[in-house]
């Protein structure tokens, strides 16, 4: 069984997709919810999903305690699901190439530090792009920067406000974020995880 831990910093709609998704599934399992904002709804649907929630501070993270703890908890694969940190190269180092990230725009497009939510949905509009979409990808180093494994595009309508392309864009993650997550899991050499 893979163990899979989900970060998630705000509501929680993706976290709970995969919750959901790998809820009684044969190959993968989410072990937990690591949050760094203990008001955030994705605290609320862990607990409402019989899965445990690990509350920690932004210190917690720079100074090697999140690591610790998910490496005590046996977790082989990192999702990130609006986890608005950075991580750690240390934290990045042990787990690589098995961190996942998902971006509410086509990567590297409208990227970087302070590209989240409606930042980048604004973002969008103001550039006046005809299309956006979601990037689900390889966390590294930097943000935003990882391998990506999957794009999916959506359009951006002439009345679109933030709310309504992040409404679009919403849906597009809690349909392909489950399955890009399975799939990735099916990927996994036999053997190189416990
Ligand atoms: C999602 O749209 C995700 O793509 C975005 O945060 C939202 C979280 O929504 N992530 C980023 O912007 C990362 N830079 P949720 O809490 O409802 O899952």
């Amino acid at each position: 069984m893979i163990r899979i831990a989900i970060l998630a910093s705000g509501s929680g709609t993706n976290a709970q997709r995969l919750m959901e998704h790998f809820r009684m599934h044969p190959a993968a399992e989410v072990a937990l919810v690591g949050c760094d904002r203990p008001r955030a709804g994705v605290v609320q649907r862990a607990w409402d999903m019989d899965v445990p929630c690990y509350l920690f501070k932004g210190s917690d993270l720079s100074d090697g305690t999140v690591q610790r703890e998910l490496e005590g908890a046996n977790i082989d694969l990192v999702v990130l699901a609006g986890f608005m940190r950075l991580l750690p190269p240390d934290f990045v180092h042990a787990w690589p190439e098995r961190i996942l990230n998902i971006h509410p725009s086509l990567l590297p497009k409208f990227g970087g530090k302070g590209m989240y939510g409606d930042r980048v949905h604004n973002a969008v509009l103001e550039a006046g792009e005809k299309e956006s979409g979601i990037t689900i990808h390889l966390v590294n180093e930097r943000y935003d920067e990882g391998r990506v494994l999957e794009q999916v595009k959506c359009v951006v309508l002439p009345d679109d406000d933030a709310a309504a392309l992040a409404e679009r864009i919403h849906a597009l993650e809690h349909a392909h974020y489950p399955t890009t997550v399975e799939t990735f899991v099916n990927s996994l050499p036999m053997g190189t995880v416990d």
